[in-house]
């Protein structure tokens, strides 16, 4: 796996409780190219793995552009970046992975962001607006002082909806936005749980591989009352971890391990495939839908162990021994 080193050439505020870092590779020299909805895996100073999305424009090579929030309740990743991150600094990432890119094949996109969840559209819409596209951005905030990159999408004119909540005196109804569907528009969507959920319902009438998500795991706990039960283990499920005292849902895009890495907790792992039991891990309750290869049929009756690379769960909450 290719890991970078790169050098803080800048941190500025852009909005309220969001700072923006500019990265530059370390000792000179151009950076891995990206694509629009691409993020960065970083290796922060006080142990934690945290992931940001890049939001600068996708041809510039000598530098990555992240922005962070300071999460409420977060458990020490923004804490770290908005208290301790300097210029000159550096920091371990890996070279950027994407699993929100644009389809080019769509006719038309509409994006739907809340809060720090601009940062992955703020990319796609530097392309689209570079290359002509036919784009719509409908971006929630709490007020105008937490709205990252407010000056720059103001000025895209009516192709930008702000919607304040303080304003409004209420959330945004996605459902709206997504009520009617041109041909061949994709949907493009990051923000808190409740607006992807919002977002994934109002969308039901699209076909599923027009709607897109980039989640957030790290805030995805404040879904936790809303967790559906998953039955085929298709679906989001809650994770509840014995040791970490962390409770964490899974979205139907992530694998177990996949949201336990970004919140910081160390799982060993080799294949990612279900093939290798290196990931295997005690399961306390709740149901499994084994998706390994490595487990007996008696093993899988049993269910005392589940490789969290690949399987998921059956019951709305599985807890595991971690
Ligand atoms: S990492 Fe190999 S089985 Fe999970």
């Amino acid at each position: 796996m290719t890991r970078l080193l790169l050098e803080v050439s800048d941190v500025r505020a852009e909005a309220l409780d969001v700072l923006l870092v500019e990265l530059r590779a370390a000792g000179g020299g151009p950076l891995e190219p990206f694509e629009p909805g691409a993020h960065l895996e970083f290796e922060l100073p006080n142990g934690l793995i945290r992931h940001y999305s890049l939001t600068n424009d996708w041809r510039e090579r000598d530098r990555y552009v992240v922005g962070v929030g300071r999460a409420a309740n977060g458990r020490g990743g923004s804490d770290f970046i908005h208290q301790s991150l300097r210029r000159g600094g550096r920091l371990t990432a890996s070279a950027p992975r994407n699993n929100f890119a644009l389809d080019p094949a769509a006719a038309s996109y509409l994006f739907v962001a809340g809060g720090i969840g601009v940062t992955p559209i703020m990319s796609m819409v530097r392309r689209c607006a570079a290359e002509g596209r036919d784009w719509r951005l409908v971006y929630a905030a709490r007020n105008a002082q937490r709205a990252a990159f407010y000056e720059t999408l103001r000025a895209f004119g009516d192709r930008v909806h702000f919607h304040f909540d303080d304003q409004a005196g209420a959330v945004l109804d996605a459902r709206r936005w997504l009520a009617t569907r041109s041909e061949g528009q994709h949907v493009y969507c990051c923000g808190p749980q409740p607006l992807m959920r919002a977002v994934r319902e109002g969308a039901a009438h699209y076909p599923p591989d027009c709607v897109h998500f980039e989640y957030f795991v790290g805030t995805a706990a404040k879904a936790l009352a809303e967790a559906p039960a998953a039955g085929t283990g298709e679906g989001e499920f809650r994770v509840d971890l014995k040791r970490s005292k962390l409770s964490l849902v899974v979205p139907a895009e992530l694998s177990i391990l996949e949201v336990l890495e970004a919140n910081g907790v160390k799982v060993p792992f080799s294949c990612r495939e279900g093939l290798c039991r290196t990931c295997e891990t005690t399961v306390c309750e709740g149901e499994v839908e084994h998706r390994d290869y490595v487990l007996s049929a008696a093993e899988r009756a049993e269910s005392k162990t589940m490789m969290v690379c690949v399987s998921r769960s059956r019951s709305a909450v599985l807890v595991l021994d971690r």
